[in-house]
């Protein structure tokens, strides 16, 4: 039995603590409260965590996950209670994981080496300086973002080199679409203080690249670049900051998931990480794979649950298993299915029908056999436009025999609900 501590959480991510249990092991759970958790941000149910609680032999609250803050905790805990690994399935957990294992010695990548993935700006420059495909970009403070970049041109785009849920981040096709995106960055900033106070206020800007989006499923193990799944992202069609579904499997064929991986290989060993779990986001481009951006943790929204039900693996056995030093084979052909993760959001935004019943909704559900869905839906409910994932309704997993039929049954769905609730959802096809 391993004691295994887990700090912040995704909704999804607290769902670990039962595979934690499963395995045999002692489960503590750190919660910071003050700074913006995930749990927090994202999670409109508080029963959630109260359930998953449940799980945890040992639920700790700290103020922040700041070392003042995370460390005596740590420092307590590894005298009463030596613990073999210390992660996060939440972006707010990483770094602090990484300081944690950096200074007790769990496995687990070091913040220099972590900091170079996830921090867009050191990601790009360390592509560049190992002759890796990548866009041409520069790194702008806020003051000189309002003059606009001096080298790269339209189309671009533009995003806090650490983000949050696309906040202050856009697609510029003009000179119109920067100087609108210019012009709302201050008010945008100063309406959110908790979400100005996560997002860098130092900004890259990338060329613009054409293609594909998908994802790879990373596991990396001695440094050896695995695949438990890739998937197919569908982005708003009128706009494609903005993700709206992932299919998995990608229904991509072999050879392309095998030169994605020949080119995440590249970039995972000139990056020096040797081991950890990643979400990492590419575009295949007519000259192929093209990094977007790597994210050191579990695949997002209800992922995680669909991969289960289609494989029958649960993908944070593979989490801590991996971090405990145990052997993790995985491989990307094990989907009976195809399924599809769907964000249902308001492309406008506005009110859910006076006339919309409960019954309306769970007959859609059922009529689409859906086998698990986070949507909170209810007559009179104000919902803003969808820019990020604040405004969403909920997700739902919707299941089918091949990625292409599983896309289209997806769209089919949205399309029915927008009768439903009286609004337009956003649409990844027109
Ligand atoms: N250089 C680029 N060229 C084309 N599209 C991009 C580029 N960078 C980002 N995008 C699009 O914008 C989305 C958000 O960018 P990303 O780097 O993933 O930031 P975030 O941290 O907000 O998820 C991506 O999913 C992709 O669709
Ligand atoms: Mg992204």
């Amino acid at each position: 039995m391993a004691h295994v501590i887990f700090i912040d959480s995704t909704p999804t991510g607290l769902n670990a603590f039962h595979s934690a249990h499963r395995l045999g092991h002692q489960v503590t759970f750190i919660h910071p409260t003050r700074s913006s958790s995930f749990v927090s941000i994202m999670s409109k149910d508080p029963t959630k965590l109260a359930t998953q609680l449940g799980h945890v032999d040992r639920y700790i609250e700290v103020d922040t996950l700041e070392n003042e803050h995370l460390f005596p905790v740590l420092d307590t805990l590894v005298k009463e209670n030596p613990f073999d690994t210390v992660i996060s399935s939440a972006e707010t957990g990483i770094m602090a994981a990484a300081r944690a294992a950096e200074k007790w010695g769990t496995r687990y990548p070091s913040p220099q080496d972590l900091g170079n993935a996830v921090f867009k700006n050191r990601l790009r420059t360390t592509l560049k300086n190992n002759g890796i495909r990548s866009p041409d970009f520069e790194v702008l403070n806020e003051e000189e973002l309002l003059q606009g970049p001096k080298k790269i041109t339209l189309p671009f785009v533009v995003k806090p080199i650490r983000g949050f849920a696309k906040q202050f981040s856009a697609i510029c096709r003009t000179q119109s679409d920067f100087d609108k995106y210019v012009n709302n960055l201050k008010a945008d900033r100063a309406n959110s203080a908790l979400i100005d106070s996560v997002v860098s206020h130092e900004y890259i800007i990338e060329e613009y690249v054409t293609g594909t989006l998908h994802s790879a499923e990373v596991i990396v193990r001695e440094g050896k670049v695995m695949f438990y799944a890739t998937t197919t992202r569908y982005r708003a069609h009128y706009y494609d900051l903005l993700e709206l579904a992932a299919v998995m499997p990608s229904g991509l064929p072999e050879q392309t998931r095998e030169e994605m991986k020949a080119y995440l290989q590249a970039v995972f060993s000139a990056l020096n990480i040797q081991i950890g779990l990643y979400h990492v986001e590419l575009l295949l481009t007519g000259n192929g794979p093209v990094l977007v951006e790597i994210n050191a943790r579990m695949m997002g929204s209800v992922s995680p649950i669909m991969y289960q039900i289609q494989t029958g693996h649960d993908p944070f056995e593979y989490l801590i298993r991996l971090h405990l030093g145990e052997p993790v084979e995985v491989n990307d052909n094990e989907f009976t299915n195809a399924g599809i993760t769907l964000a249902v959001a308001a492309r406008h935004g506005g009110t859910i029908s006076s006339s919309f019943r409960p019954e309306q909704l769970e007959a859609l559900l059922a009529r689409y056999a859906i086998p698990h869905n986070t949507l909170n839906i209810y007559a009179g409910r104000e919902i803003g436009r969808y820019e990020g994932n604040f405004s969403i309704m909920g997700h739902v997993i919707i299941l089918a025999d091949t990625p292409q039929e599983v896309a289209e049954k997806g769209h089919r769905f949205l399309s029915e609900i927008d009768a439903l609730i009286g609004l337009e959802t956003a649409k990844y096809v027109e």
